[in-house]
Order: C-alpha cells, then sequence, then structure tokens
C-alpha cells in the first residue's frame, strides 16, 4: 500500500465502522459489512483515490471470542498503531444511542497517550429521535472530555460532508 496518509476507522465491533467506510467512499461494498458482530477480523487498508488510505479495524468488545483470540486482535490493533507512521487521524466510532463503553474509554486513553489525532464519530444517528439526539450526543462528549463530535448516518448520509471536511484538513 502507498505511504499516503492512514485515516484509521477504530471502534466496538458492530458499531457502524465498515458501513462508515463505504459511506463516505461512496462504495457500498468496499468494505464487508454485517449484522453479525465481528466481522471484520483483519486489519483491511483501502486506497482512497489515492490520496489517503482508509483503515477498517477489527471492532472490540466483542463478547462471544474466545478470549485467547481477543487477547490477539488487541495486540493486533494496539501493534498496528504503534507502528504504522503514516497515520494522521483516527476515527473513534461510537454508537449514538448508547453510552460509552469502558473499552472506549480505553481507546481514547490509549490513543491520546500515543499523542494520535482523534475525531470522535458517533454513528446510526437516523435510530435515534431528533428530540434525544442532543443530549445523547452531548453526553458522549462529557464522557471523553472531547468537543466537536460528528453525528453521523450511513443510511442517509449526515455527517458526511462535516467527516470529509476533517479528513481534507489532516
Ligand atoms: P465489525 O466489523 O463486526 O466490528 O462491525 P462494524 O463496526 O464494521 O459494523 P458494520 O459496518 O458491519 O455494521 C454493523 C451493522 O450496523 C450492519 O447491520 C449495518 O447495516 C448497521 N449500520 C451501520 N451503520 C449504520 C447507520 O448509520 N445507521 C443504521 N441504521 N444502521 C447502520
Ligand atoms: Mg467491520
Amino acid at each position: 500500500m502507498p505511504n499516503l496518509p492512514r485515516i484509521v476507522f477504530s471502534g466496538r465491533s458492530n458499531v457502524g465502522k465498515s458501513s462508515l467506510i463505504n459511506s463516505l467512499s461512496g462504495r457500498k461494498k468496499l468494505a464487508l459489512t454485517s449484522s453479525t458482530p465481528g466481522r471484520t477480523r483483519a486489519i483491511n487498508l483501502f486506497n482512497i483515490n489515492n490520496q489517503w488510505v482508509f483503515v477498517d479495524l477489527p471492532g472490540y468488545g466483542y463478547a462471544r471470542v474466545p478470549q485467547k483470540m481477543r487477547l490477539g486482535w488487541q495486540t493486533l490493533i494496539e501493534g498496528y498503531l504503534t507502528s504504522d507512521q503514516e497515520i494522521r487521524l483516527v476515527m473513534l466510532i461510537v454508537d449514538s444511542r448508547h453510552d460509552l463503553s469502558p473499552l472506549d474509554k480505553t481507546m481514547y486513553d490509549f490513543l491520546s497517550y500515543h499523542e494520535m489525532k482523534i475525531q470522535v464519530v458517533a454513528t446510526k444517528i437516523d435510530r435515534m429521535r431528533s428530540t434525544h439526539q442532543g443530549r445523547s450526543l452531548r453526553k458522549i462528549e462529557h464522557s471523553l472530555g472531547v468537543e466537536g463530535l460528528v453525528a453521523y448516518s450511513s443510511q442517509t448520509g449526515k455527517g458526511k460532508k462535516e467527516l470529509w471536511g476533517i479528513i481534507k484538513e489532516v
């Protein structure tokens, strides 16, 4: 894969990482998606217009994976994040409908510790009643101590323009 800037997509299993990559790239079948958690099991790199490489990470926190395998994934993800010199931005993807999991916080702390640029994205916003959205999003920002969270829907494309703006800035 060429030495292009890497945009990494990380988050819990089934949160919508692969769907987000497809939505942003406008290519429906670029990254494999599935309603079954644990679909993405390897680190997949996608060349986007010879300008960026989008990196689809396996999701963390999928309980039905044997402990040994979970540790293997953790080593794989941490090893990748600390060794690829081309990483410019890591999207930490969370579900807009749920409270953050301890693993999301661990991931955020890990990325901060390694001084990586982080963009938090709250996906599946289409699944949430608009009257509840603001409160939920503020709560996520508050629990991580961040601002500028982007609400996203891979179904409607909400947040796409905003996220592309951020990617193009890095
Ligand atoms: P793993 O690879 O297993 O870690 O999952 P993932 O994070 O890549 O999730 P994936 O993109 O495969 O999506 C999981 C499920 O959520 C699929 O059924 C998607 O159709 C659905 N989904 C993803 N994004 C959205 C969204 O923005 N809105 C709605 N309504 N559904 C979504
Ligand atoms: Mg996936």
